[in-house]
């Protein structure tokens, strides 16, 4: 089927190459000229394991390519809107310029019969807002939200957990649904659960899927602060309670807290849109959900203070890990940039290092030192801080060649990834966070 794709970040420039991949004709389309040349150039403008291959072979096989020409979506049956929905920077609601933009760009190229799929994540009653404007063409709007965990973004795609599927009711909704059933047929074949249901609905599945995620994290979180002042230890906790399986054991690593693209600005999005919807009391935990959340980062911090000795001035600290998580280079609202950049603040000398994520690091906080092999990051540490659990930390360093090159033998776990006893007998004082 031909496809066309609008947005090619994260969301749809995975999307495009996981399309293609399966075998459908698609175009990305995007604003950005630089990205735009680098896809169709053939070379990930980002890193996401897996993309470079499906992006290469996509575009070798032709069955891929990439413009800024929006009129390159005409002649499509399915149209992806994939754009960003950032936080407002003047309040906690998303910001609906680049989805209600694609829309308009994508009008006048609309053909009778058309399906536009919303796969952004907007607050609920966006997609009923559009329809209206869409359906003048000929065209229907379904949504059909994403759940991509970066990191796994290509898996997710091609191999999705459950596919979502919100349209009006009617004879052009269920023609649409069958249209995407249509293009998702290898994992609707292989058993994925395809779910069609109303927009409203699935525009709120999304919502609430990270709603429920953030507030999994904090929940085990708010009990490392409790761990904290009672000597309890919160990873023993969470591998007790995550043996009930109604619980279960993942996203329950306490730690320094979620960041990202999307957890953060979505819980807050979802407390501002429900505010409007004069239904504010309930998601209001949200807010206590991301005060929790934002309170970690302070502590990692303080850990690091503390085991100094009551201040980091002219301390040598070294911050292992840039990204807001493993298997990704993205540094939106990371954990581990806020910790670097505020111990640098403090009068701190701060050396970071990631094994993906610098050069994003680089252009945002200029200010801190980045150097890209860990052992020379390192050299000379008065105490180092662990904030993104990538193997290079959890699982390679080992502590007694840690011990080797850094001056002071402290670690601060803001991951618990670390095995603290192998630490400790390296000589390390190790602290992590709700732990003993
Ligand atoms: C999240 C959701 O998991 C996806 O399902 C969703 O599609 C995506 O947002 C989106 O809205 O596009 P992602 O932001 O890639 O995906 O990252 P997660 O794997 O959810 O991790 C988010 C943050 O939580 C990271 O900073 C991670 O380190 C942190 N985290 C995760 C914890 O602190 N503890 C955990 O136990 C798990």
């Amino acid at each position: 089927m031909r496809l066309s794709v609008i947005g090619c970040g994260y969301l749809g420039a995975v999307h495009a190459a996981a399309m293609a991949s399966v075998g459908h004709e698609v175009v990305g389309i995007d604003v950005d000229e630089a990205k735009v040349r680098s896809l169709a150039e053939g070379v990930a403008p980002f890193f996401e394991p897996g993309l470079q291959e499906i992006l290469s072979e996509g575009i070798d096989s032709g069955r891929l390519s990439f413009t800024t020409d929006v009129a390159a979506a005409k002649g499509a049956q399915v149209h992806f809107i994939a754009v960003g929905t950032p936080q407002s920077k003047d309040s906690y609601a998303a910001d609906l310029t680049y989805v209600n933009a694609a829309a308009d760009a994508l009008l006048p190229h609309l053909s009778d019969g058309d399906v536009v799929a919303g796969k952004s994540t907007v607050p609920v009653g966006t997609a009923a807002a559009l329809a209206s404007r869409i359906e003048q063409t000929g065209a229907t709007l379904v949504w059909n939200p994403e759940f991509l965990r970066e990191g796994w973004a290509v898996k997710d795609t091609i191999d999705p957990d459950r596919l979502v599927v919100g349209t009006e009711s009617g004879a052009a909704g269920e023609r649409a649904a069958d249209i995407l059933r249509e293009v998702y047929h290898p994992a609707v074949t292989k058993g994925t659960p395809y779910i069609v249901t109303d927009l409203a609905t699935a525009e709120l599945v999304k919502v609430a899927a990270n709603a429920f995620l953030a507030t999994k994290i904090s929940f085990i979180n708010a009990m490392a602060e409790i761990a904290e002042v009672t000597g309890a230890d919160v990873t023993q906790l969470a591998d007790a309670i995550g043996h009930d399986e109604r619980i279960g054991r993942r996203f329950l690593g306490a730690g320094i807290g979620f960041g990202g693209g999307c957890l953060p600005k979505d819980i807050r999005a979802f407390s501002a849109r429900a505010e409007e919807l004069g239904r504010g009391e309930s998601v209001a935990f949200l807010r206590e959900v991301d005060a929790i959340n934002l309170r970690r980062r302070d502590r990692a911090i303080q850990l690091v203070i503390d085991a100094l000795g009551g201040s980091v001035f002219k301390r040598n600290i070294t911050v292992l890990g840039a990204a807001f998580k493993p298997h990704s280079d993205d540094i939106r609202d990371s954990p581990a940039l806020h910790a670097a950049v505020q111990l640098r603040g403090l009068g701190a000398w701060v050396t970071v290092t990631d094994p993906a994520a610098l050069d994003n690091a680089r252009r945002l906080h200029p200010q801190l030192n980045y150097v890209d092999d860990r052992d020379e990051a390192l050299r000379q540490a008065d105490a180092v801080l662990v904030v993104t659990e990538w193997d290079e930390y959890r699982r390679q360093l080992d502590p007694v060649h840690a011990a080797s090159l850094t001056a002071g033998k402290v670690v601060v776990d803001g991951r618990n990834c670390l095995g603290s006893t192998a630490w400790r007998e390296a000589g390390w004082a190790y602290y992590g966070m709700g732990r003993r």
